[in-house]
């Protein structure tokens, strides 16, 4: 350490008590003194930081308790001392009880007085430094710990999840080539066609529809735990007419049935979209609405389209159960279900892929108790953005 580290302010305004501190302590410390404590301050706002800083309490204008409390706001870590006649007692009882003063001294000083004290106010000074830079060293410590636990704890989510993505393929694809396998005699009901009542025509299209949708299925779940892309055919289409369709094929759906579905189309033109997609998309969101309004007094779906520059909105609004922000944050991982054995947690990551092949977003706003809104968007057609 410099001489320069250890300043000491001495303020009084008697100029001779100045002139034999200085020369009394110049040797071991960098004394700056002062006549008037107006000055005082203006010097430590000049120097920035005082180590110590030593007043007398009897000056015109100003105190010395008052110019200590003033000092605070300037260079809050300095020791302060004050200096008194015997008389002076009050003012300095009320000094220390602010907390303004480390110490006193009394008038005349004594040199090794001073010097005992002063020794005593830098161990203090460099010990609240000292403090000072042990705490901010922690809190940066912690703060660089916690982001490593954040990080460790998404690493790991993601670990799990992509272990959970492997077991789950593996096993799809076993089960997609058994599953396969059954369904080879079930496909020669083909063959019964012809001899077989108009009753018995319908019965072998709703198992071969059963059927395709169990392919469907599996397929999709080993699509999704290989991260593969579905292949788009891309096309200029009236947004009405996908959503009115979703709506028809939805209706079949028993659990949507009993659900009033309202259709509020702001914006009727075209959208780009391959549209079995995009009504599987409606699909879901549709029968993932019925299923939150299922316990409903008055349960209601809207179905609203909107246009936003270059893109059509379609929103998907419940007034259902809702959802917290813990699990807002989770819906959207494959397999994540609250449905037990009646969910898959796929739909909405099909969901999800299907919008962003599209080039489009999909968000969701949720309240508990209140409702659901699923918004997605999708890119208007050239000849649309010019209308
Ligand atoms: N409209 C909604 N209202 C409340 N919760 C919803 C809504 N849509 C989805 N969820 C929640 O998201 C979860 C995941 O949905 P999804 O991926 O479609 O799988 P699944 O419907 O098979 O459970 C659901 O189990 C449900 O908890
Ligand atoms: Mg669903």
């Amino acid at each position: 350490m410099t001489q320069e580290d250890y300043k000491v302010l001495y303020v009084d305004d008697e100029k001779v008590n100045l002139k034999i501190f200085e020369l009394t302590f110049k040797k071991d410390y960098h004394i700056i003194t002062c006549d008037d404590p107006q000055k005082a301050l203006t010097i430590l706002e000049e120097m920035g930081e005082m180590p110590v800083i030593i007043t007398d309490q009897r000056m015109p204008h100003m105190t010395g308790v008052d110019l200590l409390e003033k000092s605070i706001a300037i260079s809050p870590d300095s020791v302060r001392i004050l200096l008194t006649a015997y008389s002076d007692t009050g003012d300095l009882l009320n000094a220390i009880n602010k907390g303004k003063v480390f110490s006193y001294l009394v008038k005349p000083w004594e040199e090794v007085i001073v010097r005992t004290t002063l020794k005593e106010a830098f161990d203090k000074y460099f010990l609240i430094k000292e403090n000072k830079r042990l705490v901010s060293e922690l809190t940066e410590k912690v703060g660089e710990l916690e982001e490593t636990q954040q990080q460790l704890m998404e690493t790991q989510d993601k670990l799990i999840n992509q272990e959970k993505r492997v077991a789950i393929g593996n096993l799809a694809a076993g089960l997609s080539h058994e599953v396969k396998n059954q369904l080879i005699p079930i496909s020669l009901l083909e063959f019964l066609r012809d001899e077989v009542s108009e009753d018995g025509i319908i019965i072998i299209n709703q198992i071969n529809e059963s059927c395709n949708r169990i392919v469907d299925l599996i397929d999709e779940i080993r699509a999704i735990s290989k991260g593969e892309e579905p292949n788009y055919s891309i096309q200029s289409m009236a947004v009405t007419k996908v959503i009115e369709e979703s709506v028809y094929l939805s209706r079949l759906d028993p659990d949507v049935k009993p659900v009033h579905i309202t259709l509020d189309h702001q914006y009727r033109g075209s959208v780009m979209m391959d549209k079995d997609k995009i009504i599987q998309v409606m699909l879901n969101l549709i029968r993932n609405a019925a299923h939150a309004v299922s316990k409903s007094d008055d349960p209601q779906i809207t179905l609203k389209t909107e246009r936003n520059g270059s893109f059509a909105l379609l929103h998907i609004m419940d007034n259902g159960i809702g959802m917290g922000k813990d699990m807002l944050m989770k819906i959207w991982e494959p397999f994540f279900t609250t449905k037990g054995e009646n969910g898959t947690g796929i739909g909405l990551d099909i969901v999800r892929r299907i919008v962003e092949g599209h080039k489009g977003t999909i968000t969701c706003l949720s309240q508990p108790n209140e409702g659901t809104v699923f918004t997605f968007t999708l890119p208007l057609p050239n000849n649309e953005l010019t209308r």
